[in-house]
């Protein structure tokens, strides 16, 4: 990417403020009474999952793991490095891993399996976008923000080649003529 591209809103701050609670009160009824762990996906979901646990008045506690599925720029490597893992035991408890976006699936997928393995209580998806024309791994979001098209998304920390990440709004990058 460079100087000739430019980021257009394709969600804006607003929307995302109205998502962001809405999603807080479909978490908040089904999770009240379980102190939950969530469990953010760094680095994209760091500013959703603050974003996020600001509205959820209750018990709960917070993890990261660090995943990386892409190289750099836009293609995904294809394979799932965990960079950083869980700091806390997660036996019998309930876990809600939260995603910035769910393109093929693969990340998401592959995190499912690697917690279930330690055997908790229960596990659930909350996805800020999903990008269901690209799944290649089946995979169920509990709780989902919006559903985008197909186009590279970048802001609400959500990167390319780690730039972009701070941009208030979901912005596409339109190539100028
Ligand atoms: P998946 O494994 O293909 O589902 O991709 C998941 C990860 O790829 C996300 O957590 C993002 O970090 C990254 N990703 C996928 N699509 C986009 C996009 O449109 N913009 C920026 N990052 C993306
Ligand atoms: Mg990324």
């Amino acid at each position: 990417m460079d100087s000739h591209t430019k980021p257009k809103v394709l969600i804006s701050r607003q929307e995302i403020v109205a998502t962001t609670i809405r999603l807080a009160a479909e978490i908040s009824k089904d999770y009240r009474d379980k102190q939950p762990i969530l469990i953010g996906i760094l680095k994209g979901s760091f500013i959703f999952l603050a974003d996020l646990v600001r509205r959820l008045d209750f018990p709960l506690e917070v993890e990261f793991v660090t995943l990386s599925s892409y190289g750099k720029g836009k293609e995904s490597s294809g394979r799932v490095k965990v960079i950083q893992g869980l700091s806390s035991k997660i036996k019998d408890r309930h876990l809600l891993v939260v995603e910035d976006i769910v393109d093929t699936g693969l990340t998401t997928d592959f995190l499912l399996n690697y917690l279930c393995k330690k055997k908790p209580a229960s596990i659930r998806v909350c996805a800020f976008t999903s990008k269901p024309s690209r799944r290649q791994f089946p995979v169920n979001i509990d709780y989902l923000g919006f559903t985008v098209p197909d186009k590279f998304l970048v802001g609400y920390g959500l990167d390319c080649d780690e730039r972009f990440r701070n941009l208030p709004d979901i912005c596409f990058i339109k190539e100028e003529e």
